[in-house]
């Protein structure tokens, strides 16, 4: 195996992960200070393409998540190099290679400071910034003003109501087809939220676990009063913290979490490649699911 401290980083080999390396992206996360976050990078390892370059010590090098859909968009994320072999082009070398792979599709990811300049070398521009919201969110007696969805999660099956009029908002608001990607969502996920009028469903949000926190997305809705009240309704099951991604466009949303104990841990730049405009209608799209995968 080529060791990338002594070989010019365009011939070092890059891989397609599985499942089994599970513990090897753990130990890289760690090896930057990230969160180890076993629960995210296994559905990621399931659900998006994950590549890395190895090391010859049998840890890996670096590693690069890419969630294609279909043709028409693609998530970057856990974009990660050892400090060790930091500053050698691994990162470079391994962007060309999701680049590549996701052809014409409108690229984006989420970016942080360290990786900002890197992917402004290959033709991507901040369109937002992203705040992570976390703490132990206060819920209070508010009323409960959502629904729990009543989800057939087996796409072979007849789609019932809910997952039938469920997968056609997001396919609106998203602007691309996740149907079978929330299937696998919802089977993780500790709960799914509906809001509706008297026209249907109007919204959804979802919680899932990671380590110790609840995550919630993504949250789709008509206004940022339908999303609040989808992620109360979410975060009355939260034992310990939760964590919401949400864009700095959406101040009043951001306010009232920040008033009930939401505070940012850390933010990045939301960045699309060519400065594309994103599929869909985002105004509507008020958190992502994860940003490694949008
Ligand atoms: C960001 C990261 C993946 C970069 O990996 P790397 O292998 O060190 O990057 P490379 O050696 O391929 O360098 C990438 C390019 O960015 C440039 N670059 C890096 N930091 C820069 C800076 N502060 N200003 C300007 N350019 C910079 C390099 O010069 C290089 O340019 P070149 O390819 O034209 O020579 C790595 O530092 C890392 O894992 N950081 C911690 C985790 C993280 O924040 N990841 C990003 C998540 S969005």
């Amino acid at each position: 195996m080529p060791d990338p401290l002594n070989t010019p980083a365009a011939e070092l080999p890059v891989r397609r992960l599985g499942p089994g390396d599970l513990d090897r992206c753990v130990a890289l996360s760690v090896d930057r200070h990230w969160a180890p976050e076993e629960r995210k990078w296994l559905f990621l390892l399931e659900n998006a393409e994950v590549y890395a370059i190895d090391a010859p010590s049998g840890d890996l090098a670096g590693t690069v998540t890419l969630t294609r859909y279909g043709t028409t968009a693609a998530g970057i994320g856990m974009m990660l190099v050892a400090t060790r072999y930091g500053g050698r082009g691994l990162g470079r070398r391994l962007m060309t290679h999701v680049l590549d792979t996701a052809g014409d599709a409108t690229v984006f990811l989420w970016a942080t400071e360290f990786g900002r300049p890197l992917y402004e070398k290959l033709g991507f521009e901040t369109v937002g910034v992203t705040e992570a919201r976390v703490g132990r969110l206060r819920v209070g007696d508010d009323p409960v003003r959502t629904r729990p969805a009543d989800l057939d999660a087996d796409l072979d099956a007849d789609l019932d109501a809910d997952l039938g009029a469920l997968l056609a908002l997001d396919g609106e608001v998203f602007g691309a087809d996740r149907a079978e990607l929330l299937a696998r969502l919802f089977a993780f996920a500790e709960e799914v939220r509906v809001t509706e009028d008297e026209t249907g469903l109007t919204g959804y949000a979802v919680s899932w676990r990671n380590g110790g926190t609840l995550f919630i997305g993504p949250v789709v809705a008509d206004d940022e009063e339908a999303a609040h009240a989808l992620v109360i309704d979410l975060a009355r099951r939260a034992d310990g913290l939760v964590r919401i991604d949400a864009d700095r466009s959406r101040p009043s949303l951001l306010h009232r979490l920040g008033e009930r104990g939401l505070s940012e841990a850390f933010s990045t730049c939301f960045m699309v490649r060519g400065g594309r405009p994103m599929p869909g209608d985002r105004a509507r799209m008020f958190a992502p699911m994860m940003l490694a995968m949008g």
